[in-house]
């Protein structure tokens, strides 16, 4: 249990990171955009100490399990376009972790476990709204340069090696 709150941490974690470096690597996009990834930063960065925290009452602090990186891994592969970022980071890996998150909270109501239902429950709102971040800015850049966002996404998944997930999507 704590293995799983600890790999969520994580991805809280590096989903901080991937706001910020969203920010500080493309520029000349609308005074809008940035604003709306300091949000997504700064939930981020409460979503990673919910979990810290609870952590602590386990017993346990973020660092100890190891944890996989696919997440950053995305960040790093799309580091030359925005437009790729959108598509594969937010509207793909965090897209596909939202669809992730009703499950895991109720492996956690299963347990009677309370608190990480309420964490879960607050992470699983404020989620929805950064995949919807990543899809307006995604859709701006496609009209931008008058192309069509789902002949786009489907090139840029296969240019950038996306992962291809199991339907539904
Ligand atoms: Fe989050
Ligand atoms: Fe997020």
């Amino acid at each position: 249990m704590a293995g799983l709150l600890h790999s969520l941490a994580h991805i809280e974690f590096n989903a901080l990171n991937l706001a910020l470096d969203a920010i500080w690597r493309f520029a000349n996009m609308p005074k809008q955009y940035y604003e709306d990834w300091l949000t997504v930063a700064k939930e981020e960065a409460y979503h990673f100490s919910l979990i810290g925290e609870y952590l602590q009452v386990l017993g346990f602090s973020y660092g100890d399990f190891t944890a996989h990186n696919s997440l950053w891994e995305m960040v790093e592969r799309t580091t030359d376009s925005v437009m790729a970022r959108m598509a594969l980071v937010t509207r793909t890996m965090e897209a596909r972790g939202l669809d992730a998150v009703p499950m895991i909270r109720d492996r956690f109501k299963q347990i009677k476990d309370d608190r990480a239902v309420e964490i879960l429950e607050i992470i699983l709102r404020d989620e929805i709204s950064h995949v919807r971040i990543g899809n307006h800015w995604f859709n701006f850049l496609c009209a931008q340069e008058n192309i069509f966002p789902i002949t786009a996404y489907r090139e840029l998944a296969r240019k950038y090696r996306a992962p291809v997930f199991k339907a539904p999507i």
